[in-house]
């Protein structure tokens, strides 16, 4: 028997809802097999801040980063919380995991399955491969503020790339094409404004390219890669890109993919030096927290995601055969989010 040992962070609002189903729905994919999860639970987000003043303490960051794998649900408070300071949370807990863990490729799939109804009209056969970059940009937190609260105040957020780390994203990027059959990557970025980093990034991205003659390549601005993934979504296969445009162009793509309630992301450190960390796209949710509303869809996707990372792609594939089969037969009803889970859990294939 295999023993994985998984670090679950379940956090704030639909966090633990959403959780405690992918978790339900890891056991019963694993059950009968050879793997057993050992898992440890840590008690982070705005709702632990907010009770001891912790976000991340240095001993528990230790502990997590012994697991295999971490399983992170949400976290945030209610926006506006003036006891929360601001981007105390998400920038101390889940931007500090992402950065020390080296999290550098985070990969947000978006596939449009069987009787999902998209947000667009006429979407086609939409499976693509968001692969954003997870550790730099203008997320680095290399600004200030010069004369604040004042009229005259002035605050930068400085974007910062390196050679190494757009390097290691964009060949991440490239082989992910390269075992997709389309073989076709789209980088984005803004390099008729941007120019620095944009001439960077395209200096890399053609001489990674070179290694990769099987791969067609090309090139959009950002805003009109937003036009593009509106316009004809089926277009895309593989997208590399920066930070800040990734996390933008993965809620456009929820949206298209069925909704922010179906999409996961796997926070990926593939040098394996620490653990990589699964989460749904979508936050905390504090409109719709503890009434069983939320979709746990996006949650047990990111599990199966998990699965994959961890060498266990067969589990990882009859998990998302048993969302494919509860999401061609759900309809449009709402439904809570325990339903959804067991749901899926009865429509996991036999091994
Ligand atoms: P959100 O994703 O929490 O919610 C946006 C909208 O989508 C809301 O109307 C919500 O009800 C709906 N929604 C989200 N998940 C859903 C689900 N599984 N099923 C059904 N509906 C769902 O984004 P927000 O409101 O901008 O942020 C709320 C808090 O979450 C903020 O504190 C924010 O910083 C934080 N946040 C955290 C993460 C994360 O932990 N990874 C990601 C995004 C936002
Ligand atoms: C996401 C979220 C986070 C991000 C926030 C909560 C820091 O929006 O995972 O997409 O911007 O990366
Ligand atoms: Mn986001």
């Amino acid at each position: 028997t295999r023993t994985i040992k998984l670090a679950v962070i379940p956090g704030d609002g639909i966090g633990p809802e959403v959780i405690e189903q992918a978790n339900l729905v890891l056991d019963a994919v694993l059950a009968g097999g050879d793997v057993a999860l050992e898992r440890t639970e840590f008690a982070l987000g705005a709702e632990r801040f907010l009770a001891t003043g912790d976000t991340l303490p240095e001993d528990e960051q230790q502990q997590i980063a012994e697991h295999d794998a971490i399983l992170f649900g949400a976290v945030g408070g209610v926006p506006g919380d003036p006891r929360l300071k601001h981007a105390n949370i998400e920038r101390g807990l889940l931007l500090k995991l992402r950065f020390d863990f080296e999290h550098y490729a985070n990969v947000r799939p978006c596939t449009l399955f069987p009787g999902v109804e998209s947000a667009l009209r006429d979407p086609g056969a939409v499976d693509f491969l968001m692969v954003r970059e997870g550790t730099e940009g203008p997320y680095a937190g290399n600004g200030g503020t010069l004369r604040p609260g004042t009229p005259n105040e002035v605050a930068t957020e400085v974007s910062v790339n390196s050679a190494f780390g757009v390097e290691r994203v964009v060949r991440y990027a490239f082989e992910a094409a390269q075992a997709r059959p389309r073989k076709k990557l789209t980088w984005v970025h803004k390099t008729n404004v941007l120019v620095f980093a944009g001439s960077m990034w395209q200096r890399i991205v053609q001489t990674v390219a070179a290694e990769y003659p099987e791969i067609a390549v090309d090139y959009m601005h950002v805003d009109a890669a937003t036009i593009h993934m509106v316009q004809d979504p089926a277009r895309f296969d593989v997208i590399v890109t920066d930070n800040l445009f990734g996390d933008i162009l993965t809620d456009v793509a929820g949206a298209i993919g069925g909704g922010i309630g179906l999409a996961a992301s796997g926070n990926i450190n593939p040098d394996g030096t620490f653990p990589s960390m699964f989460e749904p796209v979508h936050g905390s949710a504090p409109d719709i927290a503890g009434q069983q509303k939320a979709d746990p869809t996006a949650a047990i996707l990111s599990a199966a995601l998990l699965l994959d990372h961890l060498g266990l792609g067969a589990e990882g594939d009859r998990v998302r055969d048993a969302v494919r089969a509860d999401l061609a037969t759900r309809g449009s009803a709402p439904r809570p989010t325990a339903t959804v889970g067991a749901a899926v859990i009865a429509a996991i294939p036999a091994r």
